[in-house]
């Protein structure tokens, strides 16, 4: 399962400490940091310390989805203004965030700087949590891949727009060639009918074993974790500017959170996780 040392530029083995999933869609506004934060708020009331880390560096919003107004970001903390401690925030739901700030150009690009940044930082907080979730932007930039690269496992979000499947097949592909990746898990939101997501699944899987080998011949098997239906909740609870899961628990939407939570819990030490 692990894949050749030449592939990937994170270690096969998983280093002590949390867990680090990465949130990556392809797409854009399908859903990542919806699911980030209420992910991040459903595990922590499963009992683990999870951090959400806001990797869309330059183009933040968990903060506003939090309805967090950070002074210290992680900004800061790169250019040496502030130290790590202070730019971990508590969010409302348990758990704690590294924020990011918005429109900075300085992280369009993955710079050797930010490259060494990111990877430091990982290292620093990997000891003190049980879970790291990291919120990828939309696309397949330099940055969002090394983000992802940094994760042991990684979750790709789509849509059944044939839009957003089409970017989440491109994610997947490129994540099996690059960092040889074979087991991504798979969540489908927005669903507006029972079986979507399934069907979704099924799909997907079949155009992966006609078209995607790692360049070892090893197919890619998604991990489905279940899916998040289309709920007008999740648009009232961002509007509020407050977590779906805190302010409409028994919501489908936040119903579905939560077993995708228990799945991923479950899933934990069942695979190698790439
Ligand atoms: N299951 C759902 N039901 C209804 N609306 C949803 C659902 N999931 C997401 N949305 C809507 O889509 C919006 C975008 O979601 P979100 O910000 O999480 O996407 P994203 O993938 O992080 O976007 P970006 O690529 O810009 O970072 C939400 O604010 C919400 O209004
Ligand atoms: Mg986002």
């Amino acid at each position: 399962m692990n894949p050749s040392p030449s592939l990937s530029p994170v270690p096969a083995e998983r280093p002590a400490g949390a867990r680090l999933l990465a949130i990556t869609s392809g797409k854009g506004g399908v859903g990542k940091t919806l699911l980030s934060a209420n992910l991040a708020a459903a595990l922590a009331r499963q009992g683990e310390r999870v951090l959400v880390i806001d990797a869309d560096l330059g183009l933040a919003n968990l903060d506003v989805v939090l309805n967090l107004q950070p002074r210290t970001t992680l900004h800061e903390v790169f250019t040496g203004e502030a130290t790590l401690e202070e730019a971990v925030v508590d969010a409302p739901g348990g758990f704690q965030v590294l924020l990011a700030g918005s429109g900075l150009i300085e992280y369009s690009r993955l710079t050797p700087p930010v490259r060494e940044q990111l990877a430091q930082l990982i290292d620093t907080v990997r000891p003190r949590y049980d879970r790291v979730l990291i919120d990828t932007g939309a696309g397949l930039s330099d940055i969002v891949l090394y983000a992802v690269s940094l994760a042991d496992e990684v979750l790709v979000i789509a849509t059944p727009e044939p839009t957003a499947l089409a970017d989440a097949y491109a994610t997947v592909k490129v994540l099996a060639l690059q960092q040889g990746r074979t087991r991504p898990m798979l969540v489908v939101n927005q669903t507006q009918r029972r079986g979507e997501g399934q069907h979704v699944a099924v799909q997907f899987q079949l155009v992966l074993d006609r078209f995607v080998r790692r360049p070892d011949g090893e197919t890619v098997t998604l991990q489905p974790l279940g899916d998040i239906p289309l709920d007008p909740t999740v648009r009232q609870a961002v509007q509020k500017r407050q977590l779906l899961v805190l302010t409409y628990p028994g919501s489908d939407a936040a119903r579905a959170i939560d077993d995708i939570a228990t799945r991923l819990r479950n899933m934990a030490g069942l695979q190698s996780g790439r």
